[in-house]
């Protein structure tokens, strides 16, 4: 088993060349698949934009390509993105708007289930609709913006590439008290996933083949440090964590007193790569977040987690559907229910 390698968002010169490695050994998959998923709600198709701004997912294209170049970061900060604005209240783009100063009700992205939501990939949405704006104003919604990065991040990483249905409004409300009950946390049980991804229209093999999106990016300390020391209160160690993870997780995630900054890659074995080593992981009990150990140990998940251990092809099948469905999720359209926002961060 290889070491994880650690480092702090600010990105140490171990953590630098680590991540250089990966980012010019890692193999970018030209494979291409198509979603067979249910039907996508009225007017959204993937040439939505085919008359009025019939180059928006090259401008896309060119800053996250950019970004991912200058800023790997971006991609994993830029998919979660996309995770947790459709999980609260539907793809509407409601998480990249800022709270108002001085007002009582916080926006959706100050909820504390947010606050580690990297800056990279609300940098990326926004960069690419200063560009979208210049060429075609006012035509573009964020929320389509976003699903087209996060889209565009899985490939470069070495993922499918799918095509994406446009037509999305972005939504007149965004407040942190909607945002607790809709996200899971890592501590979340198998039963509680299942139930919170069906209320969304996700099936149990959605949420296994979501979940796969941890084969790249990084978790905090404190989002595991639980397994560590003493496992559901009980002064032990989680016994489903292989023992060569949990001593190299224990030199950076002490007990008591670390450092919060600390993050650990969620793929042990290939870090920067989008493909299904992450399923072999949890197979080799190599899991970082109790969550996703959990999905490998449940009579519900396991059959899912087994076929996309076995094969990346199918894998990346069943990601694209769940990213389909995932992305059209509650999707708000027309002026009655949304608005299309110049700048992201604020409502009309
Ligand atoms: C199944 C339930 C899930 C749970 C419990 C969960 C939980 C978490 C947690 C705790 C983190 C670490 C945050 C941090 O410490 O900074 C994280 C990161 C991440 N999550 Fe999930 N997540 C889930 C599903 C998903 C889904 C469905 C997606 C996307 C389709 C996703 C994409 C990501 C990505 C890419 C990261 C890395 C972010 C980065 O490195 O900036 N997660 N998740």
């Amino acid at each position: 088993m290889s070491v994880p390698s650690f480092a702090s968002p600010s990105f140490s010169p171990l953590f630098t060349s680590f991540f250089v490695f990966f980012i010019l050994s890692g193999t970018s998959s030209c494979l291409a698949i198509r979603a067979n998923s249910s039907r996508p709600p009225r007017q959204l198709s993937e040439n939505y934009y085919a008359k009025r701004c019939p180059q928006l997912e090259q401008l896309v294209g060119s800053v996250t390509s950019q970004q991912f170049k200058e800023s790997p970061a971006s991609g994993p900060a830029t998919i979660r993105l996309l995770f947790h604005d459709c999980f609260v209240g539907g793809c509407d783009a409601s998480i990249l708007i800022a709270s108002k100063p001085g007002s009582k009700e916080l926006a959706e992205k100050d909820a504390v289930d947010n606050r580690d939501l990297r800056v990279e990939g609300f940098e990326t949405v926004r960069k690419a609709k200063e560009l979208v704006e210049r060429k075609c104003p006012g035509v573009v919604s964020c929320a389509d913006i976003l699903v087209i990065a996060a889209r565009d991040y899985v490939h470069l990483a070495g993922g499918p590439y799918y095509p994406v249905k446009k037509g999305r409004w972005d939504g007149k409300i965004s407040t942190a008290s909607r945002v607790g009950t809709n996200i899971p946390h890592a501590n979340t049980t198998v039963d509680q996933l299942i139930k919170l991804f069906n209320s969304k229209g996700l099936t149990t093999q959605d949420l296994v083949a979501l979940s796969g999106a941890h084969t790249i990016g990084f978790a905090h300390c404190k989002n595991f440090v639980g397994r560590l020391y003493s496992y559901r209160g009980k002064g032990q160690p989680d016994p489903d964590m292989d023992p060569k993870l949990l001593h190299a997780l224990r030199m950076y995630c002490p007990n008591f007193g670390g450092n919060s900054d600390i993050v650990a890659p969620f793929d042990a074995t290939t870090p920067f790569l989008f493909d299904h080593a992450y399923y072999g992981n949890l197979q080799q009990n190599l899991g970082l977040l109790a969550s996703d150990q959990a999905l490998a140990l449940d009579p519900r998940t396991k059959p899912f987690v087994q076929d996309f251990a076995k094969d990346n092809h199918y894998f990346f099948q069943a990601f694209v559907a769940a990213m389909d469905k995932l992305s059209l999720v509650k999707v708000v359209r027309g002026k009655k229910h949304g608005e299309k926002r110049r700048d992201c961060s604020m409502h009309m």
